[in-house]
């Protein structure tokens, strides 16, 4: 297959097969590996095991695979089809608990059968695949816009830090952090891009440095505890990343590190983009402190990338997947509705009454 992961999905819905075909992550920046998971179990793994990785990427694996699962339960039995589909739907949400965008996606397949009182399995499994399909497709729409906004805020030639993988290979296209870059480049635009390397699953170094380099974008790896050198010296005029899980306060979820990159980003006057999906924004949660962080195994510290343990064996790993900035380090969410600025509550409400309006 072509090896530029620029050119496919992160995320794919193989239609006729009834898969879910995801790029394998863990296998790169070496080899560009599909996956193609139809088995509940085997969709979890991926997840858990971040196969497929990135708040909005993780959501539309879900919504396919949850599909991918349903399309090969019995037709007679609806109730038995309904239980089936939520009993998936509980275990796939544990797999990774902090990105939103995982149970968004699953309760949006969910109230599919629930709203369908009515139809039969058949006719389930049909909405299903338009639901999954509908996921996807707003995904690749709303990271498209989001890098129309976040491209207002950047100029040619910048310094640009990021953090982590907000790019296409967190998203099914473009990415959401990386993609005002995508469309920058896509406009002649050139930018110089410092990725740190995201210790302790380098999805910086393995992931962004891949993808920004498939783009042709200059960019420099850099380790996390060389962001304050990197800054202090002028070469960065903004930093954009990504998050998990938005507060209805501000309060950012993300990649753990990233509330040290926005507090040196106050400390030398650079903004601190935050690119936020609206389904990544939980308005149920109301600030940082009720975001549950994900802690993953120790040996991903001591032993993963090493030809041999880089520890005493064993020593105490602490080994959160994520951290939550405040919302006064934050400069502006970019969404797909536009550049918020603080104070974030209002902001947030005005925005979710406007959508829910529009929608409703
Ligand atoms: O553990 P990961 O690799 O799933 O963490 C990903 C991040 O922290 C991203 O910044 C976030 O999910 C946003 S992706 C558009």
């Amino acid at each position: 297959m072509d090896g530029n992961i620029m050119k496919r999905d992160t995320v794919a819905m193989d239609e006729a097969a009834g898969e879910l075909v995801i790029i394998d992550q863990t296998r790169l920046p070496g080899e560009t590996v599909l996956l193609r998971l139809s088995k509940a179990e085997e969709i979890y793994d991926a997840i858990y095991h971040l196969r497929v990785r990135g708040a909005p990427a993780i959501g539309v694996a879900a919504a396919i695979g949850l599909w991918a699962v349903c399309l090969r339960l019995p037709d007679g039995d609806r109730e038995g089809f309904v239980t089936e589909l939520r009993r998936v739907k509980t275990y796939l949400a544990g797999a990774r608990p902090t990105a939103v965008n995982l149970a968004w996606a699953l309760d949006r397949m969910e109230r599919v059968a629930l709203d369908h009182s009515e139809s039969t399995v058949p006719e389930l499994k049909t909405l299903l695949k338009e639901e999954a399909r509908a996921i996807r497709d707003e995904d690749i729409q709303v990271c498209r816009r989001i890098g129309e906004y976040g491209l207002t805020l950047i100029g040619d030639g910048w310094g640009i830090l990021t953090h982590c993988n907000a790019g296409q290979l967190a998203t099914t296209r473009y990415g959401t952090a990386l993609a005002p870059i995508h469309l920058g480049r896509e406009r002649g635009m050139n930018f110089r891009v410092f990725t740190d390397e995201t210790r302790p699953l380098l999805q910086g170094a393995r992931l962004s440095a891949c993808e920004l380099a498939a783009d042709g974008v200059d960019t420099t790896l850099i380790c996390d505890n060389m962001a304050s050198s990197v800054m202090k010296r002028g070469w960065v005029q903004a930093v954009f990343v990504g998050c998990d899980r938005v507060a209805a306060n501000g309060d950012t979820a993300n990649k753990i590190g990233t509330s040290g990159v926005a507090i040196l980003a106050k400390h030398y006057g650079i903004p601190f983009y935050v690119c936020a999906p609206t389904s990544t924004i939980d308005m149920a949660c109301p600030d940082g402190g009720a975001i549950q962080i994900e802690e993953r195994p120790g040996r991903e510290v001591t032993e993963m990338w090493y030809e041999r343990p880089m520890a005493p064996e064993g020593v105490k790993v602490y080994n959160p997947a994520f951290d939550v900035t405040e919302a006064d380090l934050v400069t502006a969410f970019v969404t797909e509705y536009g550049v918020l600025r603080p104070p974030f509550g209002p902001a947030f409400r005005k925005l979710f009454a406007e959508k829910d309006g529009k929608e409703g």
